[in-house]
């Protein structure tokens, strides 16, 4: 048993877990299959009112694998799946905001926090809010939340109002999905570990956590083993989704990153782009 399996073995008979498959390659198809459901292109919440909406196509939606909206995608199912277990732990908890984190770069932090915030959406009494906290300036080979997943380009984002430049309200985007919003990273900070940590962040996470009782708030983190950026915002958010990815997270740094992740509530862990069943 190689060091990864016997990590996450003792991982998973602590923590809930589920694997997500990497879909095979295969071509786009271009025009939506009858019985898809369609990406609204509306605000269905009045409190959202303000919101700037950003619609995206369904095809572009799906070349950034965003595939919690489309359901001929094997992986929806584990996605929903994950979406089950993850809102009976909250509801357990009593909580309605987690954060999703890593040991390294790359491992599908971004890919699980939307596919699950955009599944979760799909529930009929629920909203989502998920926000890109990831606000340092971005590795080479680093996908962009807002740019790469949503297709949207924007400026200003959670950076931004943390430091009293926008209100909130203005920095939310509705990217065309019905009942999600979300709030981007914005501005690249040397200094995000401290924001992060700042008493404007606290009060920005107890004000989108209390402001609507039926949404879900999603915090899509940076790696644990990269910064000291998740451990900021461990001092707010204490439910932790953990993601690793299968042939690349080593056992090592699985039992590093848990390690460091004290004071916290585990409420998961995500085996990302499995290729075992
Ligand atoms: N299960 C999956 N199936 C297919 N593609 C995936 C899967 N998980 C992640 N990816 C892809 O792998 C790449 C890296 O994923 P992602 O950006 O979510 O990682 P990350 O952990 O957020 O990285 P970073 O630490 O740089 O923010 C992206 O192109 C993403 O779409
Ligand atoms: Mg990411």
């Amino acid at each position: 048993m190689s060091k990864l399996k016997k990590a996450l073995e003792k991982a998973k008979s602590e923590y809930p877990s589920i694997q997500l498959h990497t879909p095979e390659k295969r071509e786009v198809t271009p025009i939506p299959v009858p019985g898809e459901p369609s990406v609204p292109r509306r605000e269905v919440n009045v409190n959202y009112s303000n919101t700037k909406v950003r619609p995206v196509s369904h095809d572009q939606l799906r070349q950034n694998k965003i595939f919690a909206l489309f359901s001929q995608e094997k992986v929806n199912d584990q996605i929903k799946t994950l979406r089950s277990q993850v809102l009976n732990k909250l509801k357990k908890l009593g909580a309605n905001d987690f954060m999703i984190t890593s040991a390294n770069p790359g491992e599908g932090k971004t890919f699980t926090s939307i596919n699950l915030g955009v599944s979760i959406a799909q529930e009929l009494d629920k909203t989502v809010l998920i926000v890109d906290t990831d606000l340092k300036n971005p590795a080479k080979d680093h996908y962009d939340f807002a740019k790469d997943f949503f297709s949207v380009d924007v400026e200003t984002g959670l950076a931004d109002v943390l430091q009293g430049k926008v209100d909130l309200n203005d920095a939310l985007i509705n990217p065309g999905i019905d009942k999600l919003t979300i709030l981007p990273g914005g501005t690249y900070l040397h200094n995000s570990s401290e924001l992060l940590g700042s008493p404007q962040m606290e009060r920005l996470v107890k004000d989108i956590r209390s402001r609507y009782k039926d949404r879900i708030v999603i915090f899509d983190a940076p790696a644990v083993l990269a910064c000291s950026d998740p451990f900021q915002l461990t001092k707010f958010v204490k439910n932790v989704l953990f993601v690793v990815e299968e042939d690349k997270t080593t056992g090592d740094d699985l039992r590093k990153a848990l390690k460091l992740l004290t004071d916290i509530e585990m409420i998961g862990m995500v085996l990302n782009k499995s290729r075992t069943n």
